[in-house]
């Protein structure tokens, strides 16, 4: 396994790296606060299940020109010197740094850094120090990515008063205070020009709650036709239903934390996502079913001599259907994907209930996938 540190936003701590063959691992500078949420997530299961896996930190060195050991072309691109993950420490006794690839590849990040970035510096981020994440962007093929920042403030309870000032004024001149969230940017695979549209995070500052319906429907645009459209937007309601339950059992403050939002915008891979999807679904009902029969057929049988055997059998079975979905651990084509991440200021305050903005958020995210489905896609719901 080779570690390409991808490099083109390497010049500060502004910027989301992604490394691995095929981009496989985010690395994210760490802000203190964000790295301690990560760790602490171990203890809330039910919200770490909407996050990226965390595998841990590393430390990156930047390669100054002229010091000992350059490799002065890589151009100031990050060389890995130290590693405290799990998963990458197998990885990285293997590695080794592709100049060429380190120096050529883009990063992954599709909104550009915002406050929190902008911040990076009061809130004495150590830009060597960064947080290891699954890409949740991997298993697509042309990724639809949509980060809407949720809740409806935007700092810390102890941020000063002109941080206080300052973003609480974005936040009543955006649709972050009225409806708990903001498309923050975005972009959609036009498979016409085979090139992704962009929209930059002024473009979702400057929706209102009056046109941020079509900020939806510019989201919704890559050309796969109505009948996938209205799956994608489907899936992302009964996504947001079962987030929004887990979300309101949860003790902690999300202060402009994001849902990744991500639909597969190749139609191809769209319908190969999904009939990935189906097998797997057929698989778990196949093995159930078998379940339920050997049950059946040793409630009549009683104790018989053969009982040892057939087992033996179905667990040969059980692996099989277990194999075939793994594939080697490959992430398999995705269909939709969502998650939360960016937790720079976000804190777990067991005792003081639910972040109300953040479920005001996913409340009228809802409705307004729901109005989409009403007026553009004729589905009640
Ligand atoms: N785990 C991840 N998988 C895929 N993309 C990610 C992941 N984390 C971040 N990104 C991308 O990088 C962007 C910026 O990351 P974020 O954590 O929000 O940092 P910032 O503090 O700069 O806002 C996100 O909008 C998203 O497009
Ligand atoms: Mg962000």
């Amino acid at each position: 396994m080779i570690l390409n540190p991808l490099s083109n936003q390497v010049g500060g701590h502004d910027g989301v790296l992604s490394m691995g063959d095929d981009n496989e691992i985010i690395v994210k500078p760490a802000l203190p606060q964000e790295l301690k949420f990560y760790e602490e997530s171990v203890l809330h299961a039910e919200l770490a299940a909407w996050m990226p896996t965390y595998y841990g930190t590393l430390t990156l060195t930047r390669n100054q020109p002229g010091q000992a050991g350059d490799q002065s072309s890589t151009n100031g691109a990050p060389i890995i010197k130290a590693l405290n993950g799990y998963v990458l420490s197998d990885m990285m006794a293997a590695s080794t740094l592709d100049e060429e690839d380190a120096a050529n590849a883009a990063a992954a990040a599709i909104a550009e850094p915002d406050v929190v970035a902008d911040e990076a510096e009061d809130n004495g981020v150590n830009d060597d120090e960064c947080i290891c994440l699954e890409n949740v962007s991997l298993g697509f093929k042309k990724p639809c990515v949509l980060d809407l920042k949720m809740g409806t403030q935007l700092y810390d309870d102890d941020a000063s008063e002109e941080k206080k000032a300052r973003l609480g004024a974005v936040a009543a001149n955006t649709t972050t205070l009225p409806l708990g969230f903001r498309m923050t940017g975005f972009e959609v695979y036009d498979s016409e020009k085979d090139d992704f549209t962009k929209y930059s995070k002024h473009y979702g500052k400057g929706l209102t709650e009056d046109t941020v319906l079509d900020g939806f429907r510019a989201y919704f645009a890559a050309k796969l036709g109505p009948e996938r459209m209205r799956l994608i937007i489907e899936r992302f309601v009964n996504d947001l239903t079962d987030f929004l339950a887990t979300i309101e059992t949860q003790e902690l403050r999300m202060r402009s934390s994001s849902l990744l939002m991500i639909y597969e915008g190749d139609a191809e891979a769209f319908d190969a996502g999904l009939s990935i999807e189906q097998e797997k679904i057929a698989a778990v009902v196949a093995r159930a079913q078998a379940h339920m029969e050997k049950g059946a057929r040793e409630d009549q049988e009683g104790d018989d001599e053969d009982d040892d055997n057939e087992e033996d059998e179905d667990d040969e079975d059980f692996e099989d259907y277990e194999e075939d979905d793994e594939e080697d651990g490959e992430v398999g084509q995705k269909v939709t994907d969502i998650r939360l991440i960016d937790f720079a200021h976000s804190t777990w305050t067991p005792g003081q209930g639910p972040d109300e903005g953040v479920v005001k958020g996913v409340k009228s995210a809802l409705a307004l996938f729901e109005k989409l489905l009403k007026e553009d896609y004729q589905i009640e719901a």
